[in-house]
């Protein structure tokens, strides 16, 4: 889809709690829109994942804050796929665990830690023409201009579902019940917490996805996405 050069990048925003297909849904959109995907919820978990090599915990928040001059994130495809670069190591497989999910959100809660993500996601969209970025507070901090936002919701036996089958395909341990429990507490620090809480921003699209296939879901999405960039652009040039 072509953007006038005056409109870009035109920002995609997809919000929602885990597992409710945001990462196949954002990335079903940046490929048929030609717009760079971003993983804003990778970052989090490279921070998470340095701070543990470190030996830095989650809630020492001045040592965590510490380390953030000494940690480069960059995401990058290879292979038709994102990998995430963590001080130029591809640490795509460690950082995709339970126990990086579970890091992730507690780190997240941090200030300091979110003020350099959402810097780095605002840079990452930066020359391209469009992009799709993937988080919890896309269409209310980092983007809150953009012009398409999408809150994704589902229940969250659903969402555990979801994220059995992902992490089974990984070849990984998935217990449903742990996965649920872990997907509740998820959802109650994410957005319970202090700073930039998981919330749905006044102009988003809200699309419930229980009973929805994926497919559908994306084909639903895009539908929406390709209407409002449409509409946009007219609107705004006249
Ligand atoms: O999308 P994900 O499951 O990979 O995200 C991991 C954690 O990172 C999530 O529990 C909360 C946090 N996160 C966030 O606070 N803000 C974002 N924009 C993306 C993720």
């Amino acid at each position: 889809m072509d953007i006038a050069p005056k409109f870009r990048p035109f920002i995609v925003a997809i919000d929602g709690p885990a597992g409710s297909g945001k990462t196949t849904t954002a990335k079903a959109l940046a490929r048929d829109l030609g717009f760079i995907y971003v993983d804003t919820g990778a970052m989090y978990r490279a921070v998470a994942l340095y701070a543990q090599r470190r030996g830095v915990s989650v809630d020492d928040r001045e040592e965590v804050c510490g380390l953030l001059p000494d940690i480069d994130i960059r995401l990058e495809r290879m292979d038709g796929e994102q990998h995430t670069l963590l001080n130029s190591e591809n640490v795509e497989e460690f950082i995709r665990t339970q126990e990086m999910s579970r890091a992730a959100s507690d780190i997240s809660a941090i200030p300091c830690v979110r003020e350099a993500m959402v810097e780095l996601q605002r840079r990452a969209a930066r020359g391209a023409m469009g992009a799709v970025l993937e988080g919890r507070d896309i269409g209310t901090v980092v983007f809150p201009d953009s012009p398409c936002k999408i809150f994704l919701v589902a229940d969250a036996s659903t969402r555990a579902q979801r994220r059995k089958l992902q992490l089974e395909e990984k070849g990984m341990d998935a217990d449903f019940a742990t996965i649920l429990r872990e997907i509740e507490e998820r959802d109650r620090n994410d957005a319970a917490r202090e700073h930039s809480p998981l919330r749905k921003a006044k102009d988003a699209i809200e699309v419930e996805t229980t009973n929805t296939s994926i497919d559908e879901q994306v084909s639903m999405i895009l539908g929406l996405v390709e209407k409002r960039i449409d509409q946009f652009q007219k609107g705004q040039t006249g």
